[in-house]
């Protein structure tokens, strides 16, 4: 009868002991998210509205799509001394000082820095990555920040160079263009 009623104690005991941990469990997981909403106002804002990307919305997707990285591979082409119009053959950068009311220098050579970067990873984040995540822009922003050595997870402090060796079945020479692509998108959204 006793070694019955400790029987149940016991049980009681272990399953009040389960109840609490799962409540850990949530309330961290509650933290986490948490955080991570915290993490993506902060650098949503930080992100500002005159990053190149928003410049590209806002100047030229209205004539030239929605997507600057199609554009440039649509469009331009990497030459010898720089990026350049596919039908006019014109150098992108000066070609935009005048182009359709005219750009900056500032803004016209971040846009064309951005078109070079984009023609160097090829579309190889459309085809290969961007089934799983977001465009490269937001998966850079959102979830990576710019360490001392480079780009690290920013929930995962994965140093993403390495990672991305082993990491999206990418071939030996995609590695340098994607990540250098990554590391400009995470570095433009910083401070302006
Ligand atoms: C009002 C529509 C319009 C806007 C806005 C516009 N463009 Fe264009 N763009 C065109 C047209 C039409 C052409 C092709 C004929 C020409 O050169 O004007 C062109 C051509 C180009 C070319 C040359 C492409 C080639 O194949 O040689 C580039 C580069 C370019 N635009 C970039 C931009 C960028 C970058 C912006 C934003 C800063 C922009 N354009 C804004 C209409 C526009
Ligand atoms: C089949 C789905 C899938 C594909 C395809 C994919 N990823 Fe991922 N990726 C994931 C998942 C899931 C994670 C999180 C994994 C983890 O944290 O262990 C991840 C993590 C990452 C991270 C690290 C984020 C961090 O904070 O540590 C980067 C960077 C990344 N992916 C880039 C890429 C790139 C670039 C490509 C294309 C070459 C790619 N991924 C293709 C599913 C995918």
């Amino acid at each position: 009868m006793a070694s019955e009623r400790h029987t149940a104690c016991d049980e009681f005991h272990s399953s009040q002991a389960g109840l609490r941990a799962s409540e850990r469990e949530s309330e961290t997981v509650t933290w986490r998210v948490a955080l991570i909403v915290l993490g993506l106002v902060a650098f949503a804002e930080a992100a500002g509205a005159e990053d190149p990307h928003a410049l590209f919305e806002s100047r030229c997707a209205a004539c030239h799509g929605e997507h600057a990285g199609t554009f440039a591979r649509d469009s331009l082409v990497m030459a010898e001394d720089g990026v350049r119009g596919r039908d006019n053959g014109r150098p992108v950068e000066a070609f935009l000082l005048s182009h359709r009311g005219g750009l900056p220098a500032d803004d016209a050579a971040q846009l064309t820095e951005m078109f070079r970067l984009q023609l160097a990873a090829g579309g190889v984040y459309e085809q290969r990555c961007r089934i799983c995540h977001l465009r490269a822009r937001d998966l850079a922003r959102f979830t990576l920040f710019v360490g001392e050595s480079g780009l690290v997870g920013r929930y995962t402090g994965r140093d993403i160079r390495a990672f991305l060796g082993i990491h999206g079945r990418l071939e030996a020479e995609e590695i340098e263009p994607l990540y250098d692509l990554l590391l400009w998108q995470a570095e433009t959204a910083i401070g302006r």
